[in-house]
């Protein structure tokens, strides 16, 4: 239907008074007008839209029901990864942090930011010229789901930006959670009808962004506060994170109440205190409180270590405990062989959570706790973290108890079990012989994030341990297709689909294939910068515990761990026999061990496209570069990605030299 354009005009009016009364509602809880006529506005707006639906456009608040249900989410890759905080839980981890901080910035006196931390779901929300565009969760930090969807039922949300001097491209990180009050009320109201409730308000809030059907999360009372940004292009933002959310609170974001500048160490731990006593009037729930370097540039020259900032940290308040009685003590063997005492408990609620188990760490700490089978005991859970057994309650001990002693075989294999100079930990020696082993470090190795072997899952790979099929991660290429046809709920079909999908994981590339090894202390961001710095696996192997502590980002633990991986003859055997087998990966560069850019100062700008800012910058750092935030003068080169903004600008204007990607690469000798 054609469409006059005093329709159009009505439509835009009706949407701006909706969205703005919106805010006022829920962002500033500040209503202008009764929710009567704020009805009546939006059921006008609904009537024009559905006569002309050429009206609707992403904003109008009329989009925030939900739309149709997905059948999955798309998987959202954050270009700045969303990275997690390091934990303080004793005042002296936040005056070490503090003394960290002091040092890496060579000034005494730090102004910090203290926030409180929400405990709901962390999300990024992308606006391009001031319209809501993308919401995504974290996901492992690198790529999280696309919940746009669901982030746009989330009344606090702008659908649009306000006012006019936001950046063209705007990406916006926060925390999605619902308040007490309305998680109370929802689990009141599921009871009455006789419905499932949600167990506490951080798993109501991760399971209702987690819909497929955006109309169920529509009906959860979720709300947002914004902590940070994301990528930002096309404008300068200020330099200070204090002045940051205010500049997103007046484009229309919440933010805390309880946020606050405080000064140096003390200012933290008293704002703790103060927030410590407030908790529970609080209208969410909280886990902590985190504190932040205020000064943008501070933050850049602090950087991160591996996913986690330098300059901010997570100060958590105690963990909740309960009381129950431990019925037995169970022993797991992990993938490293670790012997873990595990006490089975008579069920009990922590903190919204059923408890059943409870880990016991090791043999010293079950005599120093003095646990028995039998007694009663206070365990403890704390946000995600495996439940613990704190104490003992002596005078609820039973008669006739003993003390409890780990075994000295290890209950999956029988193997000896020994104990390594300096470590609390029993250990199993059966090594990759050890199915308890084997299974995990199999499943480690097959997973998406390691070799990706489609289809392996955990069913079949217990089959293969327990036929006795695969003694070491190696062997699973030598599986011939009558064996694998011949397990259970396995046919032709899907042994041939195995077998292709065992082909296509051998090749892979040098990081994978170190993180699929699963040598201790080396998650996925230390197996790619071990990659990226040795370049060949055989140069890995010969490193030196000192050469590895050169790397920025890898520690002594790290490095003691990966030369004792490789310092094993059957290690090493198994690397040549994959290697045998037709595991392989693209050459990488050779590694760079110059300081071919020592003292010279790189700034990034825009999206790479081949590698994280983060990797790009870990690279330059090798090679003797310094990374800043921002260009100046004194700024030797700028690299500039896919949409680069002011500091590309900036950087033309100042006659600095600019590189693109493929510069880059050339540069870092890819
Ligand atoms: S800042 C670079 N601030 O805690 C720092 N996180 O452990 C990124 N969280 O994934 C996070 N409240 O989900 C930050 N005020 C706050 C927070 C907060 C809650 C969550 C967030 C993040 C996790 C990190």
């Amino acid at each position: 239907m054609k469409m006059p354009e005093k329709i159009q005009q009505q439509a835009t009016q009706l949407r701006e008074s909706l969205n703005k009364h919106n805010y006022y509602y829920y962002v500033l809880d500040d209503p202008r007008i009764p929710d009567s006529e704020y009805d009546h506005l939006m059921r006008e707006l609904q009537a024009l839209e559905a006569q002309y639906p050429q009206l609707i456009t992403p904003d109008s608040p009329t989009q925030r029901v939900g739309a149709a249900p997905l059948s999955a989410f798309a998987e959202v890759v954050h270009s700045i990864p969303m990275l997690s905080l390091g934990n303080a839980f004793e005042n002296k981890e936040v005056h070490d942090f503090d003394k960290r901080v002091q040092k890496g910035l060579g000034v005494h006196k730090i102004e910090y930011v203290a926030e409180t931390k929400l405990d709901g779901l962390a999300v990024s929300i992308r606006y391009e010229n001031g319209i809501l565009v993308k919401g995504a969760t974290r996901g492992d930090g690198n790529r999280g789901e696309d919940v746009t969807l669901n982030v746009k039922t989330i009344k606090v949300i702008p659908l649009r930006l306000q006012g006019d001097d936001y950046p063209p491209i705007l990406e916006v990180r926060g925390e999605v959670f619902m308040p007490k009050a309305d998680f109370k009320k929802y689990n009141q109201r599921q009871i009455a009808k006789g419905e499932k409730t949600l167990a506490n308000p951080r798993n109501a809030a991760a399971g209702s962004l987690r819909q497929l059907k955006s109309r169920v999360t529509a009906r959860r009372p979720l709300t947002f506060f914004t902590y940070g940004i994301g990528v930002v292009e096309g404008a300068e933002l200020p330099n200070r994170h204090s002045d940051i959310l205010q500049r997103l609170q007046k484009w229309g974001f919440p933010i805390s109440d309880e946020t606050q500048i405080v000064n140096g160490v003390q200012g933290c731990l008293d704002y703790y205190q103060n927030i410590q006593a407030q908790r529970d009037a609080l209208p969410f729930d909280i886990d902590g409180v985190v504190y932040k370097v205020n000064r943008i540039e501070q933050q850049q020259s602090l950087g991160f270590v591996s996913r986690a900032p330098r300059w901010a940290i997570a100060h958590k308040f105690p963990a909740e405990e309960a009381l129950t009685q431990v019925l037995d003590i169970d022993i797991q063997v992990g993938r490293t062989g670790a012997l873990t005492p595990v006490a089975r408990l008579a069920p009990v609620n922590v903190g919204g959570v059923t408890v059943t188990n409870a880990t016991l760490h090791n043999q010293d700490e079950i005599k120093r706790k003095d646990i028995r089978i039998g007694d009663t005991v206070i365990v403890r859970r704390a946000g995600d973290v495996i439940p613990e057994v704190v104490r003992l309650v002596p005078e609820k001990r039973p008669q006739n108890t003993q003390a409890y002693l780990l075994p000295d075989k290890c209950p999956d294999c029988g193997s000896e079990v020994t104990r390594i100079k300096d470590e609390a930990v029993l250990r199993c020696t059966g090594g990759l012989f050890c199915p308890a082993q084997r299974k995990q470090a199999l499943q480690h190795f097959a997973s998406r994030r390691a070799m990706d072997i489609d289809g392996l899952g955990e069913k079949l790979i217990e089959q293969l341990i327990d036929n006795e099929l695969v003694k070491n991660i190696a062997d699973i290429y030598s599986i011939s297709h009558e064996q694998w046809a011949g397990l259970e709920r396995m046919g032709k079909k899907s042994a041939e689909n195995m077998i292709k999908a065992l082909e296509k994981s051998k090749s892979t590339t040098l990081a994978k294939f170190l993180y699929a090894l699963g040598i201790r202390e080396v998650g996925e961001t230390t197996a790619s910068i071990l990659a990226q710095h040795f370049g060949n696996i055989d140069k890995l192997i010969q490193a030196t515990k000192a050469d590895l502590q050169k790397i920025p980002d890898i520690g002594p633990v790290a490095a003691q761990q990966i030369v004792a991986f490789f310092q094993q003859t059957h290690n090493r055997e198994i690397i040549q026999h994959l290697q045998t087998v037709g595991v392989h990966w693209a050459a990488q560069s050779e590694p760079q061990t110059t300081d071919s850019l020592t003292g010279q100062t790189f700034v990034l700008t825009g999206t790479l496209s081949t590698m994280t800012r983060t990797q790009a910058k870990s690279r330059l750092q090798n090679l003797g570069a310094k990374v800043s935030g921002s260009v100046s003068k004194k700024t030797h080169c700028v690299v500039a990605g896919e949409k680069a903004g002011s500091k590309l600008k900036k950087a033309q204007d100042l006659g600095v030299k600019i590189i693109d990607e493929a510069g880059l690469r050339a540069l870092l000798g890819d």
